[in-house]
């Protein structure tokens, strides 16, 4: 039987940081992010409020949409590479802020392609039968990966209107990837299933372990001894590394080849699907999965303008607004695809299930 979303949330904090507001700081324009990238803006939290709070306001709109209640939950996934702390993961507070109670919750750790695997997983132990509803929550916050001094952010919220020149000389030096990036939470809320034609027909989740460092954060691990020094931080170690070029190559190649290797499990053809909910990277990226598959912009649309790149809640905040936009109900064949750091990719396909509201 495929099992059925029948909830979901979203929650994005409330500063809103403009392309304009990011050239204060460094040397970048809306020009060049809005065609290199599609994004407009993003948001950012405050110092103090971590990807676990995003979470819990998430998961407890999708429990509501759902008409469930905490009693109700019996597994709590939670993606995210953005923890608020390096250990242990967020499903402990996300479990206790949504009321869970003692069930089984924890972290996947697999950055953008993270909600898939999350979703998968809680697929897989609604069919074994160990749990009846899963809750499964993608949430982010990378205002703590910018390399931005105090000023810098002072600056970007508009408290004031620019930054000294070693402060501007070190933002634009990271800011191939420090424009791509926004903080927001998704949500979903899966059961069982009663059908075998509706609910998730197929998954396929896939690992490049040789693109490991496309994008990765070289310092602040296990390897080192300490695992944190000052070294590394004066070597900005703790910042990511990214080969923007071939991660598009890769994400270009990677999302249509999960895409089709599910169409072809579930016994369907490309052209029946009506919506492909992408990860959010890059609009480019998202023209060259259109150009693959021959898909109108509205087959497989963004939501990158408003929030920039959310790493594991670009799927469940873009399949959010379309089920509130009625884009995805009853019956629609919508095509779930993923790339990103790892390097992890897949794709999974869900059948609406009929009668849904819309
Ligand atoms: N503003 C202005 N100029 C910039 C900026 C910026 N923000 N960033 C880079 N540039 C400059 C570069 O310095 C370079 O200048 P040069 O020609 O003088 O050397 C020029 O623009 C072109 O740089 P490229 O890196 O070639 O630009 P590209 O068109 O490849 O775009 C980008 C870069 C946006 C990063 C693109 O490669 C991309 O989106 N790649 C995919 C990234 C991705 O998917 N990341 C996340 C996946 S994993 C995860 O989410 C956890």
């Amino acid at each position: 039987m495929g099992n059925v979303i029948c909830g979901t949330g979203m929650f994005v904090p409330d500063n809103v940081v403009t392309n304009e507001d990011l050239s204060r700081i460094m040397d970048t324009s809306d020009d060049w992010i809005t065609t290199r990238t599609g994004v407009k803006e993003r948001r950012f939290v405050d110092p103090g409020t971590g990807s676990s709070d995003l979470a819990v306001e998430a998961g407890r709109r999708a429990m509501t949409d759902a008409g469930i209640g905490p009693g109700d939950v019996g597994l709590l996934v939670t993606a995210t590479m953005t923890p608020d702390h390096l250990a242990p993961g967020i499903a402990g507070p996300v479990q206790v802020g949504l009321g869970l109670g003692n069930v089984a919750a924890f972290d996947i750790r697999q950055q953008c392609s993270g909600f898939l695997y999350a979703l998968d997983l809680a697929d897989a132990m609604i069919a074994s039968g160990r749990v009846e509803v899963a809750v499964v929550v993608g949430a982010e916050v990378h205002a703590g990966f910018q390399p931005w001094s105090r000023e810098s952010w002072d600056a970007v919220l508009g408290r004031s209107m620019s930054v000294d020149q070693a402060d501007y000389a070190r933002n634009s030096r990271y800011r191939s990837w420090s424009v791509i990036f926004g903080d927001g939470a998704g949500a979903l809320v899966m059961r069982r299933g009663e059908r075998e034609d509706e609910g998730l027909l197929a998954t396929s989740l896939h690992t490049d372990g040789t693109g490991f460092e496309l994008i990765w954060v070289p310092g602040v691990g296990f390897k080192e001894r300490p695992y944190v020094s000052h070294e590394q931080i004066d070597q900005d170690a703790h910042l990511p590394r990214m080969d923007g070029g071939s991660l598009f190559r890769s994400a270009v190649r990677a999302m249509p080849e999960a895409a089709r290797e599910v169409a072809a499990r579930a016994g369907v053809k490309i052209e029946e699907i009506d919506i492909v909910v992408a990860h959010q990277a890059n609009d480019r990226i998202l023209e060259g999965v259109r150009r693959q598959f021959e898909l109108s912009p509205e087959k497989v649309p963004s939501n990158i303008g408003s929030y920039g790149n959310t790493t594991a809640a670009t799927l469940p905040i873009l399949y959010h607004e379309l089920r509130e936009t009625g884009r995805v109900g009853p019956g629609k064949l919508v095509c779930f695809a993923v790339f990103g750091a790892g390097a992890h990719y897949g794709a999974a396909l869900y059948r609406e299930p009929p009668g849904r509201r819309a």
